[in-house]
């Protein structure tokens, strides 16, 4: 019996070592050890062998299947091992999905080229804001709608003895006085865009919005450069041929005031379905209003400047090649519509 014992086990051994995956080898070990395997056979053989020979056979059949598991182990070690040899460095791999920045973050960028390359400064002034520069500071009167709770959103918190209630601003022009107070001396440029919030939500509005903010002080300022900049950021943004027109209007901080419009891209001007005979609304506009420049410690009979501010989602929405019939749809997470641009 121990002849067929060692027999058994040479046999076992070549096949482990010719055994090319973890599947073979599991075979292997059923073969030999499974319920009716070549060794498990032999051990129920045990009882036949003559009583003096029993011990030794056992002893035997032990170490064999000893030997047997541990070659079984160190090959599948040895065959994981090979695997990671073959690894193909050539091999093509997965390319991860590339995204973009979001078409608002998109446009903001756009803005702030346009104007930084005629020496406007990119400013960010802060979105939870007190009422004296959101309103008080640029001449709203005590009981002016818009400071009512009606379009602002209030912040659950105790006024501010120098600065009133404390509010999430609706407009970026909270950022002028900042700005004035900032540099003290003009010459000012700054371009301010930043979050706005308003209590509005409809087809051309949401409550969180952006806006960006134009200001621009200094000796001798005229209607003339408040019209040159708007013509210059309405060719850069939206095309060559277009105009801008300014017409006259009312805002609490500027004075005069317009609401400036640019001339329709469909029709050239011409007037067509789009438009209101020619022209598009693009935002407001004005000459800096004197009470706002002494709120930013200013001297308004030595500076005078311009300020405008904007919609971005506004601007983008009037972009030629751009479809948003809906100011909400930019602010869907959906990107099976938002990768379109
Ligand atoms: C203002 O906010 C003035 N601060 C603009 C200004 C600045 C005038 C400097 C003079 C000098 P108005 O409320 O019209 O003005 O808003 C300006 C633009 O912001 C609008 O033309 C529109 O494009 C955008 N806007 C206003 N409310 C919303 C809203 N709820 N959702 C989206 N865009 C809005």
């Amino acid at each position: 019996m121990q002849e067929e014992i060692l027999s058994i086990k040479n046999q076992a051994l070549a096949q482990i070592m010719s055994a090319k995956d973890a599947t073979e080898l599991e075979q292997i070990r059923i073969d030999y050890f499974g319920r009716s395997g070549k060794l498990t056979n032999l051990i129920k053989k045990i009882k036949d062998a003559p009583a003096e020979e029993r011990k030794g056979i056992g002893q035997t059949i032990n170490e064999v299947k000893k030997t047997i598991e541990e070659l079984i182990a160190s090959q599948k070690n040895n065959l994981k091992e090979s695997v990671r040899e073959w690894f193909d460095p050539t091999i093509p791999g997965i390319k991860p999905k590339v995204g973009h920045l979001h078409l608002l973050t998109n446009t903001i960028e756009e803005i702030s080229q346009i104007f930084g390359r005629i020496g406007f400064e990119r400013a960010r002034y802060p979105e939870v804001e007190w009422d004296w520069f959101a309103f008080e500071a640029l001449n709203f009167p005590e009981n002016h709608p818009a400071r009512d709770d009606w379009e602002t959103f209030f912040v659950d918190t105790a006024p501010s003895q120098k600065y009133g209630p404390m509010i999430l601003t609706p407009h970026t022009s909270s950022g002028q006085v900042r700005e004035m107070l900032r540099v003290k001396t003009p010459p000012v440029r700054m371009i301010n865009i930043a979050k706005c919030y308003r209590r509005q939500s409809d087809v051309s509005h949401v409550q969180m919005f952006h806006q960006f903010e134009g200001l621009v002080i200094d000796q001798d300022v005229s209607i003339v450069n408040l019209k040159g900049t708007l013509d210059y950021f309405a060719k850069s943004f939206f095309g060559p041929d277009r105009k801008t027109r300014l017409r006259p209007y009312h805002f609490q901080f500027t004075e005069p005031s317009f609401e400036i419009d640019i001339s329709c891209g469909v029709c050239n001007g011409r007037g067509c379905k789009l438009c209101k005979a020619g022209w598009l609304e693009l935002g407001g506009a004005g000459m800096v209003h004197p009470n706002v420049l002494n709120a930013g410690k200013i001297d308004s009979k030595k500076y005078s400047g311009f300020a405008f501010g904007w919609g971005v989602e506004r601007v983008l929405m009037m972009k030629d090649g751009i479809n948003i019939p809906d100011i909400r749809m930019i602010y869907n997470t959906d990107l099976r519509y938002l990768n379109q641009f």
